[in-house]
């Protein structure tokens, strides 16, 4: 087999063989086959998509790249969730505890943020000592004893996957759907769990811009894990504007707290109850949604979820009084806020402005391994829909640099948009599509 026949192919509108690909994803792992093949298949593959099944042989050849976990010793329905990245996405944070503390077992790898996009990695170790790089005995441990452990994926796992991420991200060829979902699906395989439950982002601050392509998405990722055994669920949600109030690591940690206490944004809220009640279904651990839902309130309004987000901090050596006191958490030297100045409603929140303005504070990364700053950030005063009353903050800024901090405020006031009338919220949960 010659790699040059196979871009070939693909060039030329052909469908790849499960041994083709194997044949690919092999020799571009171990080097034999050159970025340079690699990166005209991708074009390639851009132009021409792939099929269903080359779709599952790539993922499943992407997936067995590297190491595989094998959670088959840990009792239980293991489920895992996934975000294709969003701002102000503080999901995992609050669901990983909410649905463990309901006897789901959770077991999360997860990345770090890039882009305007922040990574739970990122936002746990705004804790002070919380370890993400845990191995993967340790994880299984954790798993074991406290049904739930969160750890930054290793670079043994999908090895296939992160280096031909980094390859399409410099040759114009990331936003492919069968690329994006064989990269998401393999690292979710490789990962171990049982049950997946996806929530893709639709909008101006995620990787799909429109419904359309969301649902392609999303429909490709659900088809891979029925094809692989995993049962998968996947929800689209608005990202139009950020999903919680906190753009920052541990500004976005200190409201996954408030939220755990039983307040916090409405949004967050409502997605961890709608994503938490499908993987507690996926988990056996209730018979419909309707059940789910009554025993994540329990869980949450009760203080049971709270208590199994110490303990994921504490078993990963973070300072868990940060629970009960998040100005432990990192401050930012300065604070300011933008004050309306009558009764406004927020009519426009672009989250993908409002990310880059966080990012450019030194809360997110521009290239891969940038330093964060887990301190500053920004806080809104609501969600698009919501009132302000005069003297009450729009949004507040935290820095650590005067500079950045005027030119934060200066770009917030150039992006969100306020309005006199009432305005709409828009709608959260768009789809549910199952396979
Ligand atoms: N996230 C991934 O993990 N892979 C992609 O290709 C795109 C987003
Ligand atoms: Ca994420």
């Amino acid at each position: 087999m010659r790699m040059y026949d196979l871009i070939k192919k693909k060039r030329d509108g052909g469908s790849l063989t499960k041994g083709e690909i194997d044949f690919i994803v092999e020799g571009f792992t171990s080097g034999q086959i050159p970025d340079y093949q690699m990166a005209a298949l991708a074009m390639a593959i851009y132009f021409r998509g792939m099929d269903r099944e080359e779709t599952l042989n790539l993922t499943l050849a992407m997936a067995a790249s590297g190491d595989m976990l094998d959670l088959s010793g840990v009792p239980g329905i293991k489920v895992d969730k996934h975000s294709t990245g969003g701002v102000a996405d503080t999901t995992t944070l609050v669901l990983a505890p909410l649905v463990a503390s309901c006897g789901v077992p959770v077991a999360k790898l997860s990345g770090r943020g890039l882009g305007h996009t922040g990574g739970t990695v990122d936002k746990l170790e705004a804790v002070p000592g919380f370890r993400a790089e845990i191995s993967t005995e340790e994880f299984i441990t954790n798993l074991k004893r406290y049904g739930i452990a969160v750890a930054a994926q290793s670079a043994e796992i999908t090895p296939a996957d992160r280096k031909l991420y980094a390859l399409r991200d410099v040759t114009a060829t990331v936003d492919s759907i069968p690329l994006i979902a064989s990269s998401v699906m393999s690292k979710k395989i490789a990962a171990g769990a049982d049950a997946i439950v996806l929530d893709v982002k639709v909008g101006r601050g995620a990787f799909m811009k429109d419904l359309a392509a969301a649902r392609e998405l999303a429909r490709a990722m659900v088809d891979i894990g029925a094809a692989a055994g995993r049962a998968t669920v996947a929800y689209i949600t608005g990202m139009d504007q950020p999903l919680g109030l906190a753009i920052g690591n541990g500004l976005e940690m200190a409201e996954a707290i408030q939220v755990l206490k039983g307040s916090g944004s409405r949004d967050l809220v409502a997605l961890c109850l709608e994503l938490g009640s499908v993987m507690l279904v996926l988990g056996g651990r209730a018979k419909d949604k309707e059940e789910a839902r009554q025993r994540l309130e329990d869980a949450l309004y009760g203080g049971a979820a709270l208590e199994k987000f110490r303990e994921l901090i504490i078993a990963q050596g973070g300072d868990g009084r940060v629970v009960d006191d998040p100005s432990l958490l990192p401050r930012a030297r300065y604070q300011e806020a933008w004050v309306a100045e009558g009764d406004v409603y927020l009519a426009f929140l672009p989250a993908d402005k409002l990310g880059e303005i966080a990012m450019k504070l030194g809360a997110g990364r521009e290239k891969k391994g940038d330093p964060i700053d887990p301190a500053v950030g920004i806080v809104l005063g609501g969600k698009v829909g919501d009132l302000i009353r005069k003297g009450q903050p729009v949004a507040t800024v935290f820095a650590n640099d005067r500079e950045k901090l005027k030119q934060a405020l200066a770009e917030l006031k150039g992006c969100i948009v306020l309005s006199p009338d009432p305005v709409t919220p828009p709608p959260l949960v768009l789809e549910e599509i199952r396979g």
